[in-house]
């Protein structure tokens, strides 16, 4: 457990910066008095991008190195052509820091809203590998914009990057009190990668012979998250699946404006970061109207990988309690926000 936080926060573009002044706030509150913030932010993202052609400078990255822990709030802009800050900025935080585990919970707290009928039990946690699969760059076209154009991306997949997922992934499963832990692929049609996971995972699951273990190919996993998603624990699978599955979990668990997640490196070998699953939200920026939930809930992640469990469970608790007494009546960003800093506080 540290005694001290240096923090590096990176709000960016549109809602992001109104997100995570929300965030910090909660986080000074949370703290107890003996463990010192320090916050360094950082300016990167559409604007910035603009203003100087400069996506992650590396000055920027390598400072960026020294830092506990990274706050971000949301990247991007419709002015800024597709790709350009993904891959420049968000992927190369991801690989340059091997954020190779990309934690993502779904759980639904009372009083909000589910298109799931009957308000099935959904308390689970995606365990998404984050450096390899199809995300690499590992491809490139030949005749491009020709009718006769070729096109390849071909997905990575190393047993030393899947062992330490799924390792990762059982002991969160160990440490849960339900035990379960799913893979999910397509190993009937991706024979090479998907019978390398299932056979590491087999394997890494001798050591864990108290986690019980499913497999689904992930075309049936997507009927289950709404048909049966209480029947989910502790899932594992490769990044692209990941990415698209929890957007699909987002959606059953009240929305994206609830939706927390952590892109971890648990070797502390460079700092983790944590962000909202959603964007910068262009059509309501600068409205009040963005839910910091998120954001906050984010937080409470990043505390628990520095190792304030009590201070992350305060952060939840906290957003249960003000969920189970929302109303509808409209409450902005702000308001929001010091409804949980003051939850938190004492
Ligand atoms: P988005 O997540 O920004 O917005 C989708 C919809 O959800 C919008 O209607 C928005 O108003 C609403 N929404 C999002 N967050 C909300 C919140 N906290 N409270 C209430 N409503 C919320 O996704 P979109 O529109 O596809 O992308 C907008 C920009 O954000 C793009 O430039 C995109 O590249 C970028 N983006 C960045 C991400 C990141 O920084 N990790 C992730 C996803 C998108
Ligand atoms: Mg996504």
């Amino acid at each position: 457990m540290s005694t001290s936080i240096n923090l590096a926060v990176i709000p960016g573009d549109g809602i992001g910066q109104e997100v995570v002044a929300q965030g910090l706030k909660v986080l000074t509150a949370v703290l107890p008095q003996d463990v010192k913030l320090e916050t360094k932010e950082y300016d990167l993202g559409a604007q910035r991008w603009h203003r100087t052609g400069e996506t992650l400078p590396d000055a920027e990255l390598e400072a960026l190195k020294h830092h506990d822990a990274i706050l971000l709030g949301a990247i991007g802009d419709p002015s800024v052509p597709s790709g350009v800050l993904e891959r420049g900025l968000l992927l190369k935080l991801r690989f340059a820091f091997d954020h190779f585990i990309n934690l993502r919970p779904s759980k639904l707290f009372p009083n909000t809203a589910t298109p799931l009928a009957g308000r099935p039990e959904i308390d689970f946690v995606v365990v998404r590998e984050g450096t390899e699969g199809p995300y690499t760059g590992n491809g490139g076209s030949l005749r491009t914009g020709t009718p006769a154009e070729v096109a390849t991306e071909v997905s990575i997949n190393t047993a030393y990057g899947v062992e330490r997922v799924v390792r990762d992934a059982y002991e969160r499963a160990n440490s849960r009190p339900r035990k379960k832990l799913t893979l999910v692929h397509k190993n009937n049609v991706l024979v090479y990668a998907g019978h390398m996971w299932k056979n590491i995972f087999d394997k890494v699951g001798q050591e864990y012979p108290e986690v019980t273990t499913d497999y689904l190919h992930v075309d049936a996993a997507t009927i289950f998250f709404v048909t049966q998603p209480e029947r989910f624990d502790v899932i594992v699978t490769d990044n692209l699946f990941g990415d698209i599955l929890t957007d699909l979990a987002a959606a059953v668990t009240g929305g994206i404006g609830l939706a927390a997640s952590g892109n971890i490196n648990p070797t502390g070998a460079f700092p983790s970061m944590f962000e909202p699953v959603h964007g910068s939200a262009p059509d309501i920026a600068g409205t009040g109207k963005a839910d910091p939930t998120a954001t906050i809930l984010s937080v409470a992640l990043l505390l628990r990988h520095l190792g304030h469990e009590d201070r992350a469970v305060r952060i939840e608790d906290a957003v249960s309690a003000d969920l189970a007494e929302r109303d509808g009546t409209f409450r902005s960003t702000e308001q929001i926000g010091d409804a949980l800093a003051a939850r938190v506080a004492g």
